[in-house]
């Protein structure tokens, strides 16, 4: 099966043909942060604007990669984000695919992002399968999510206040170090100490939770406990926030995973394409006790790649599909869980 996706739910315009859930035939992505990097955050109408520019050019360019005329002709299922995400920005993406599934005769599938960033490793790890624990972190989410068979997921914790992304994102701005934060951090971190610039873990024990607002804080106050900060200084503070990030999320994730009995971890989101928190997940991971997969850095961040993935197994095995065209609506947020498990203590 040869599904064409559209991704459109934040600030990249995406297209991609995966078949079959696992191959990739084509992924195109069409980045807006030039567009915001002056607001440091993305602009909603600005997005919406791109959006609307971009998506044509790029779904061509994805069809043409994958040698797939424009007739459609061997594309069986068109996928769209519906949710989470700004609602101007997915109208744009979702009124493209309807469009096509409406000219072309072919049906319309509704994918959740999150449910697509967890399901990112896919593609370079065609051997996933349920049952895994997932995290999924990005610049809107930090969930833990146990996913017991295709799409049926248990959520066993989310932040309480600001995204792991978010918080990049926030610290970079008070450093002045550009948009999106995320990845000014990695790169300045890598020449720094963290031990030089210890911050505290917010472990919230007793619950798989997370909370990083109280990290932002302590950085403000760092910040200001010098006039100046040379060069040197910011890496070491960038090295101690990052640790502090990554240790509480691969601690969590572990401890999460070892009180499930669960084998296979899987990441995904754009803050999992954080040098830092790919190697600490492997340098945990003592004796292969687990086996944990993260998707390629490019995966990592939005792409359409990952919800042509989502949409072959909800079309699959998915119990309830929205096969029909012109139903879908775009969702701030979705439903995506069976339940929450209760938490085992974390101490
Ligand atoms: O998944 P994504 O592209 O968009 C959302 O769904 O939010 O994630 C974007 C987020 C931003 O907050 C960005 O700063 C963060 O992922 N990010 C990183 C890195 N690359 C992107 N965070 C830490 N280290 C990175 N290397
Ligand atoms: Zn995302």
């Amino acid at each position: 099966m040869k599904i064409l996706a559209l991704e459109t739910s934040c600030d990249e315009t995406a297209a991609a043909v995966v078949e079959n859930g696992r191959t990739l035939l084509s992924s195109v992505v069409s980045t807006q942060i030039p567009l915001h990097r002056p607001y440091f955050g993305v602009v909603p109408e600005l997005a919406s604007r791109s959006h609307l520019i971009t998506i044509n050019a790029v779904v061509e360019a994805a069809l043409k990669k994958a040698q797939i005329k424009k007739n459609l002709k061997g594309i069986d299922t068109i996928a769209v984000t519906v949710g989470p995400g700004l609602v101007g920005a997915l109208l744009v993406g979702r009124m493209s695919a309807e469009t096509l599934g409406w000219v072309h005769r072919i049906p319309v599938v509704g994918v959740n992002h999150i449910e697509g960033h967890l399901l990112s490793p896919l593609l370079s790890h065609p051997s996933l399968k349920p049952p895994f624990l997932g995290l999924v972190v990005s610049g809107g989410h930090t969930e833990l999510i146990y996913a017991r068979s295709w799409g049926n997921y248990a959520l066993l914790g989310r932040t309480r206040d600001d995204a792991a992304g978010e918080a990049f994102d926030k610290v970079a701005r008070m450093m002045n170090l550009g948009y999106p934060g995320g990845p000014e951090i990695d790169r300045m971190a890598r020449g720094g100490d963290a031990s030089k610039q210890p911050f505290p873990r917010p472990w919230l024990p007793g619950t798989w939770d997370f909370s990083f607002s109280g990290l932002k804080t302590a950085m403000l106050y760092r910040l200001q406990q010098r006039k100046r900060w040379s060069i040197e200084q910011k890496k070491h503070v960038c090295a101690g926030f990052q640790e502090a990030v990554v240790d509480v999320l691969v601690r969590k994730t572990m401890a999460a995973a070892s009180a499930l009995k669960i084998s296979t971890i899987v990441v995904g989101g754009g803050v999992a394409a954080n040098s830092r928190l790919r190697t600490v997940f492997s340098e945990r991971n003592e004796g292969g006790k687990f086996k944990i997969l993260i998707a390629p850095p490019v995966f990592c961040t939005d792409n359409a790649a990952m919800i042509g993935s989502s949409a072959y197994f909800k079309v699959r095995y998915g119990k309830k599909m929205d096969r029909t065209s012109l139903k879908i609506q775009p969702q701030m947020h979705i439903p995506m869980f069976s339940g929450r498990l209760p938490a085992p203590p974390f101490k």
